[in-house]
């Protein structure tokens, strides 16, 4: 049975101690709710991965309370230092060169020589790695391959019976996963756009290495990134992109005024705010899902949104929910 703890005193000192024990328990931060494990326990994160049905080749994200406490496990550099006094606590994963000595667990790290490190701003997030003390893994909280989890009832639904507990901090507010960026070299590396716009942290940094198109990049990231799997964030309908017209038997995720003739719709934003419209990105394609099957609806036909600010990590998502899928 899983518990769904509230996001209190209470609450948050028995997930602390579950963590501690080597249990699983998920948990909201401001971008989508992570899936925790104590990360310098071995057996914990190998339970992440049997929970999620993740390949273990994908490395996880660690997360601390705050940049010192990262930063005793991983190598800063100057961009580093920069760029956490200006977005921790927030939605940027750094992605940085190992201490020797860094306890984290070798399988988080999927045996690689960089951690990717984070600090959450989320209230209870915060609270939680306070209360244990050591760094947490939390990849999101989500089967392996599908739509990240924005409420807790999101994951309850996909790992409910499988993890010891889950924290209920309410929807999340950013509503897409944080932005990677690979500071391993003196060029920085958007691994994947999120939380964090691309264009913040060029006025920081300068100019970072950008994605290249998904058609092209699967080999080229799989080497740098092996968890950047194309197919990813996959609702069950396949998703058609770019849709300029709706056409017969397909829902609409719509973005700004809707295309007329679709035989459901969930609009990211009337009034095209690209905020709004990552808040609302994953619970959108899980209720379309849904309910386009529901209706026999063959498939997701989605309105172009801009490349730009959010736009990036939005865009991005939408193109892993419509790539060839591999079964
Ligand atoms: O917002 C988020 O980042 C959420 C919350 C829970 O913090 N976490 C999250 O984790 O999205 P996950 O595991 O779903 O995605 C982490 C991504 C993966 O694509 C993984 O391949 C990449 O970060 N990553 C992790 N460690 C890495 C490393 N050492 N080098 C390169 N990429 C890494
Ligand atoms: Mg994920």
């Amino acid at each position: 049975m899983t518990l769904l703890l509230s996001a209190d005193e209470t609450g948050i000192a028995r997930a602390a101690a579950l963590l501690l024990a080597g249990e699983l328990v998920a948990f909201g931060t401001e971008t989508v709710y992570g899936l925790g494990a104590d990360a310098t326990n071995e057996r914990a994160v190998a339970s992440i991965f049997a929970a999620k049905g993740r390949p273990h080749f994908n490395p996880l994200i660690c997360h601390y309370p705050n940049a010192a406490a990262a930063f005793r496990h991983v190598d800063a550099n100057e961009h580093a230092r920069h760029l956490a006094a200006a977005f921790w606590p927030g939605a940027l994963t750094m992605v940085l060169p190992r201490h020797i000595a860094c306890p984290v667990s070798l399988l988080a790290g999927a045996g690689l020589e960089t951690l990717a490190v984070r600090v959450p701003a989320n209230a209870t997030a915060q609270a939680l790695l306070r209360a244990v003390g050591r760094p947490v893994a939390a990849p999101s909280a989500n089967r392996s391959g599908q739509v990240s989890p924005s409420t807790a009832e999101h994951v309850m639904e996909e790992l409910g019976g499988r993890i010891a507990a889950i924290v209920d901090s309410g929807p999340c507010p950013i509503g897409v996963e944080s932005t990677v960026l690979d500071l391993t070299s003196p060029h920085p590396v958007l691994l994947r756009p999120g939380g964090v716009t691309a264009e913040a942290i060029e006025a920081l940094v300068g100019p970072i290495g950008r994605p290249i198109p998904h058609a092209v990049a699967e080999a080229a990231r799989g080497l740098r990134s092996p968890g950047l799997l194309v197919s990813h964030y996959a609702p069950n309908l396949p998703v058609r992109l770019d849709a300029r017209e709706v056409e017969l038997n397909e829902a609409l995720l719509a973005f700004g005024q809707p295309l007329p003739g679709a035989g459901c719709v969930f609009n990211l934003s009337e009034s095209r705010d690209l905020t709004e419209a990552a808040a609302r990105l994953f619970a959108g394609l899980r209720w379309l899902d849904r309910e386009a099957q529901n209706l026999g609806l063959r498939d997701i036909a989605a309105m172009p949104v801009p490349d730009t600010g959010l736009g990036l990590a939005i865009n991005d998502r939408l193109q892993r929910a419509a790539a060839p899928r591999s079964s």
